[in-house]
């Protein structure tokens, strides 16, 4: 959870790290700091804030020069956002500088242990420590730098990406990884690129190794790149050609890339189908899962994981694969499933649901359930993290970068992949009949046309963002396939404009909350034809009845909840089970208005990051 880059080679390495640390920064943006060797020194800089402050705290002082160097932009987990605890972290003789992503979790015992051998510490951080173990063992076992690495991660419980940089082997930086991502780009001129993932590399170099579980690179700008573990033994790297394009990284000419990639839905939804989606053909063809798909026809229980707005992916899924394939489904808050000692069994299918790839806590309810025996299904966005890595089998969302900390056309696409594969296991199960069979596909196959029919009320939307943009709550309410729909509404709303906002299913009012309904409060409900529409429309009259105003989403042509409401926004129709990836759009959009209005950071809000690497 937040942004690693490192430099080494024939070229300036500041301008390389700065730029990288741009594209990393949705990553995590409490701090910021670069070092950069040359000739035998090291300068460092680095700041609270982002890394438009550490660009200005540079200018100031002057560019460093130096063709070997590392990058940081912290999330902190271990003491508050500061100049000090930003990174890079510095040994004690100065002979060291490390950068980390992850936590050190015996960090307190390390931190004794070297205090009590004289070691001073500047900062709050866990980083700090480690840096100061490895100068420890580098100094008293007279070893190289690799080697000071290697043993001092032998001592580490936790998770790490780390690069260390060593002033008296300038042709060498360390690079070593448990736990959080960490990419090697080999470049054309015999330089070599670290990071987090591809996004700071491939303007350079198509050709990367993504390090496994406990491996330590030795990138050496003379001998070439080496590939270790922890244990000492060497390793094979397997260097991967990056399919990343440059241009998917910039924001297209959209404010925000938020904006972006809520208008690249009808293309991404459309890429998350290609090629699996058959409606000429009558089929649904998901490669990635065949081998696995008896598994899944047999399953006694299906099980999602996920958090956040995956986890309201996961949600849908519980609807598809009970109404369409009949398997019962738990979804699971990875973070909580991971501890709660559940109950897993070898006939459990796990569909692990992550738009990174790297999510700490799903990543470890994974390995909790594969070691009960359960066959773990993966569906992410990122190719080669490590949340697929960890699988046993699953299908990428094709969604492309998501670079808005909001997550918007992954959400769309994990369900797309969601409604594929119920689809394919209910025809193998024969739980569905032909006839709905061979019609969902029509309708999905259409669904792309009617999410840009839906973006077309951007400016309707915009308007009614500008009547609520002050409110200091907000209630979300759907029924059936819209209930995961009005959880993510009231997600974007809180976490980009920082208004609270609940979603509930629409009948739960009455059990509570319908309490909070006066004029300041406003109701989205997500109301469209079919499922419990008559239900729905009850929960509107409940709510007019006490003053609430109300914000429906409705299918084009209804005129009963649009005679009650304040403000109405129409959508194409579609069948109650593809409806999630309609209604979805217009909250989307309402949040996103919302946070612009407000002044809100759209794309790197306040305390988030888009990737949650730690626990
Ligand atoms: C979604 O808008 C949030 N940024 C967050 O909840 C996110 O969905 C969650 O952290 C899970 O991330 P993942 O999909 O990469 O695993
Ligand atoms: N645990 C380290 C710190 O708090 C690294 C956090 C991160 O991954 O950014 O500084």
């Amino acid at each position: 959870m937040c942004g690693i880059v490192g430099y080494i080679g024939h070229k300036e390495a500041y301008p390389i790290l700065v730029g990288g640390l741009r594209r990393l920064e949705y990553r995590g943006y409490d701090s910021a700091g670069v070092s950069v060797l040359h000739n035998g020194n090291i300068q460092t800089f680095k700041c609270k804030g982002k890394v438009s402050g550490l660009e200005a705290l540079v200018s100031g002082a002057g560019v460093p020069e130096g063709t070997v160097g590392i990058g940081h932009t912290r999330w902190a987990t271990h003491g508050p956002p500061n100049d000090v605890n930003a990174h890079p972290h510095t040994s004690g003789d100065g002979q060291l500088v490390m950068i980390h992503n992850g936590i050190i979790e015996n960090y307190g015992t390390l931190r004794e242990e070297l205090t009590a051998r004289g070691h001073q510490f500047n900062s709050d951080t866990d980083t700090e420590v480690l840096i100061h173990l490895i100068e420890d063992i580098r100094r008293n076992a007279d070893v190289s730098i690799f080697e000071a690495v290697r043993i001092a991660l032998n001592e580490v419980v936790g998770a790490y990406a780390i690069v260390v940089m060593d002033r008296n082997t300038p042709n060498q930086l360390i690079a070593a990884k448990k736990g959080s991502p960490l990419v090697v780009g080999i470049g054309r001129e015999g330089d070599y690129y670290i990071a987090s993932d591809a996004t700071p590399i491939v303007e350079y170099t198509k050709n990367v190794v993504y390090l496994e579980e406990e491996e330590i690179a030795i990138v050496d700008v003379e001998e070439g790149f080496k590939l270790m573990d922890i244990k000492n033994r060497e390793r094979t790297p397997y260097v991967q050609e990056l399919e990343l394009k440059l241009e998917a990284l910039e924001k297209g000419g959209f404010e925000h890339f938020m904006l972006k990639e809520i208008y690249e839905q009808p293309r991404s939804v459309l890429d998350s189908m290609r090629g699996r989606l058959r409606p000429d053909v009558g089929r649904v063809e998901l490669g990635g899962i065949r081998d696995y798909i008896k598994r899944f026809v047999h399953a006694k229980r299906i099980i999602i994981l996920g958090c956040g707005t995956s986890w309201h992916a996961g949600l849908v899924g519980e609807y598809l694969f009970e109404d369409l394939a009949r398997i019962p489904v738990e979804v699971e808050y990875a973070s909580e499933f991971r501890y709660r000692n559940p109950v897993i069994t070898e006939e459990d299918v796990v569909i692990a649901i992550s738009q990174s790839g790297e999510t700490a806590d799903t990543l470890a309810a994974i390995e909790l359930a594969k070691s009960k025996g359960a066959t773990i299904i993966g569906i992410c966005n990122v190719i080669g993290s490590s949340i697929p890595r960890a699988t046993h089998a699953g299908s990428y969302t094709h969604a492309g970068p998501e670079i808005g900390v909001a997550s918007t056309k992954a959400f769309t696409a994990q369900v797309t992949v969601l409604t594929l594969m119920a689809l394919h296991v209910a025809r193998e199960k024969g739980s569905i009949t032909e006839s709905r069979f061979h019609r969902l596909l029509i309708d999905l196959d259409a669904i792309p046309d009617k999410v840009e029919r839906v973006l077309e009320k951007n400016e309707q939307i915009k308007f009614i963002a500008d009547y609520y943009k002050n409110v200091s709550n907000a209630l979300y309410l759907g029924r059936g396939y819209n209930f995961p729909v009005a959880l993510e509404g009231a997600l974007k709303l809180k976490e980009i404009s920082y208004i609270h906002a609940e979603g509930y299913p629409a009948a739960e009012m009455k059990h509570g909350p319908i309490a909070l309904i006066d004029e300041e409060m406003p109701v989205f409900f997500i109301a469209p034809r079919g499922g419990a529409y008559e239900k729905i429309v009850s929960n509107i009259q409940e709510v007019k009845a006490r003053k609430g105003k109300i914000i429906a989403i409705v299918t084009e042509g209804e005129k009963q909840v649009k005679s009650m409401a304040d403000h109405t926004i129409e959508i194409p129709d579609t069948d109650e089970c593809l409806m999630p990836l309609l209604t979805v759009i217009p909250l989307q959009l309402l949040s996103y208005h919302v946070a612009v209005m407000r002044g809100c950071n759209v794309d790197q809000p306040r305390n988030l990051a888009k990737s949650v690497t730690v626990e």
